[in-house]
């Protein structure tokens, strides 16, 4: 290879050294005679000068267009006086061109290669290897280098060892749909994709091998958001003989160390803890953002007795009134107002009650059915002052933190509540064990089937009438109001783990041919242990401060959970369907790629 640096690590001190370089054309100016080519490699771009006097070269420059590959040899001179930039590292030198090589040529390009493209997403990502080669997407991904590297050294140096799990495996339990694959050798049997590495690090602990890592990918058939991707990567890892506050401060120490490494930030340990219960009542959310207030509070101790009937039937129906206070929301009008009662309705609320506090005191249509003192006790209990606009459901307790959860990060974007550049990192702990499925009328696991009770709570297995009060050993870490991980203490003996498949309804046959291994190997010497994964797109994402998960994964699949690019998932051939023994009912649409 004959470069000598790259476009983007010139600087004034290379001014007088000869060099070679090579990189795409960013832009062509052609500058009375002279011709200015901007020249992108993955460092940056250095700008190229080709002189009139230069005859055969400068004849070339000028059919130089967008993305064209160059060999550029010439000498590097200090930009003249009033020509530098200073918006670009590089901005101080050019180099003056005495050689050029056109490598390739480049057609028409569907969209600019730019960091401000227009282009919509669905043309970026059909043409994703262009979309790449714009400076900020590429910066993502040398961002996302240097974390899976800064992972690596630390958790080694952790004494972690990686190890890696098999991809074609049987269903795991992480609670979404498969990806199959089919077995030629076996017609009419299926692997599973894994949907994370559970079941396999638990047996490396039940081997002795004491803690664990790994770069996993992992693969959920799910309805897709902007943080959810059909194929995405865990930071996995877990641990023997340890408890929940061992695994928790090994994750601290990683995401401090990424943190100190990638952006130079130090983070504040211990992160806070926050009970389940509390998140729900205080932020309607298991995974609350905490980078502003406007905390939900509990209002039912100040109205249970008011005049107001919804309030008061909610209540004693056993349901909660609660309320949150908008600072400065006075000044919402009637139509703004009638617009988040149309959006906590999609949350299941039948209507919202609100109250502005003016320099008079509390208005509103329902004011008049609450005494002086209810109206003390409310405007006490939400810190209200004058200006501020109160907000109250009463409903269910679940349906009033998911309306007033949602109302409150809704409100919070819009009134510019949100401190820029602000990483509030929060553990939720104490977790309840199982949740009630209401649709098939059982309990299901919240986390995952493997995560251990509270000891003290176990005898309240045996009570399925109880079960709903047994809190798990399990912790979700939250950043921003993202849950960007999660793990458990394990359940590491066989009988406990038959218990709770009796209680998930998972029938013994069924637990032995889904997880036998699991549980055999739990028989043999299973040591206690635990772990966590971290969702490494979404910590990058969000340390990059990107909307969407897809900016951090170089090559992500739609909405539809299709790859654009290669035209994945697409038809196979009829032979290899024939091998598999497998015949299609109704052949899709699609265009076959090959
Ligand atoms: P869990 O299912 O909570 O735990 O996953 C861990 C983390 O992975 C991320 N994540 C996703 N990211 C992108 N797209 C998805 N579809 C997606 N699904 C999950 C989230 C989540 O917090 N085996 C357990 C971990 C353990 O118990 O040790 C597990 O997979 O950030
Ligand atoms: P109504 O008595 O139906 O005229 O309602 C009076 C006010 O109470 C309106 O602003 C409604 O939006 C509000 N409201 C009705 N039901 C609820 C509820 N379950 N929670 C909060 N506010 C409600």
């Amino acid at each position: 290879m004959d470069r000598t640096c790259y476009c983007g690590a010139l600087r004034a001190r290379d001014v007088e050294r000869r060099v070679v370089l090579c990189g795409w054309v960013h832009s062509r100016r052609d500058h009375g005679g002279v011709i200015f080519i901007d020249l992108r490699d993955r460092e940056g771009i250095a700008q190229v000068v080709f002189q009139p006097e230069k005859s055969d070269i400068f004849a070339s420059a000028e059919k130089l267009r967008s993305e064209f590959v160059l060999r550029v040899e010439g000498l590097v001179r200090r930009r003249p006086e009033g020509t530098l930039n200073a918006n670009i590292p590089t901005g101080e030198v050019e180099v003056v061109a005495e050689a050029l090589i056109i490598i390739n040529a480049c057609p028409a390009l569907p969209f600019e290669i730019s960091d401000y493209t227009e282009a919509s997403e669905e043309l970026r990502l059909r043409y994703r290897f262009l979309d790449l080669r714009r400076p900020a997407v590429q910066k993502n991904f040398i961002f996302r280098h240097k974390i899976l590297q800064n992972v690596r050294a630390f958790l080694s140096a952790a004494g972690f060892l990686e190890i890696d799990t098999p991809m074609l495996t049987k269903s795991t339990p992480e609670g979404a749909r498969d990806f199959l694959v089919p077995s030629r050798m076996s017609p009419g049997a299926f692997y599973a994709l894994p949907q994370s590495p559970q079941l396999f690090k638990q047996i490396l602990m039940v081997s002795g091998f004491d803690r664990y890592f790994q770069i996993a990918k992992c693969f959920r058939d799910e309805d897709l958001r902007a943080d959810r991707q059909p194929e995405f990567t865990q930071v996995d890892l877990e641990m023997s003989f340890v408890d929940e506050n061992d695994v928790m401060q090994a994750t601290e120490g990683l995401l401090a160390a990424i943190f100190k490494e990638a952006l130079g930030k130090d983070l504040e340990l211990p992160f806070a803890r926050l009970s389940y219960d509390e998140a729900m009542l205080r932020y309607g959310s298991d995974k609350p953002d905490t980078r502003f207030g406007m905390e939900i509070a509990d209002l039912c101790g100040e109205l249970k007795n008011c005049q107001f009937k919804v309030f008061a039937q909610a209540i004693s129906g056993g349901g909660v009134v609660r309320g949150i206070c908008v600072p400065g929301g006075e000044k919402f009008s009637r139509s703004e107002i009638d617009g988040l009662t149309s959006f906590v309705a999609a949350y299941g609320a039948r209507g919202l009650a609100w109250m502005k506090v003016t320099a008079n005191g509390p208005e509103s249509n329902i004011v008049k059915f609450f005494s002086a003192g209810e109206l003390e006790g409310i405007q006490g209990k939400l810190g209200a002052k004058a200006g501020d606009l109160l907000l109250f459901l009463a409903d269910t307790p679940a349906v009033v933190a998911q309306g007033l959860g949602a109302l409150r990060l809704k409100l919070a974007k819009e009134i510019n509540l949100i401190a820029e550049g602000a990483f509030n990192f929060l553990w939720v702990v104490d977790f309840p064990l199982l949740e009630w499925d209401k649709e098939e009328k059982r309990w299901s696991a919240m986390h995952h089937p493997f995560t251990s009770p509270r000891q003290e709570d176990i005898p309240l297995l045996d009570r399925p009438e109880d079960a709903g009060a047994v809190r798990a050993r399990a912790y979700d870490i939250v950043l921003n109001g993202v849950e960007i991980g999660g793990g458990s203490i394990r359940i590491h003996r066989e009988e406990l783990q038959e218990k709770m498949f009796s209680l998930l309804k998972i029938s013994s046959r069924d637990a032995r041919e889904r997880f036998g291994f699991l549980l055999e190997a739990l028989t043999y010497g299973a040591p206690p242990h635990g772990g966590l994964a971290l969702g490494l797109d979404r910590l990058c994402a969000l340390i990059l401060g990107e909307e969407s998960i897809r900016d951090v994964i170089a090559f992500p699949k739609t909405q539809k959970a299709a790859c654009l690019m290669t035209g994945a998932p697409g038809a196979v051939n009829p032979r290899q369907l024939k091998e598999l023994e497998i015949k299609i009912i109704t052949p899709p649409p699609l265009t076959n790629p090959s």
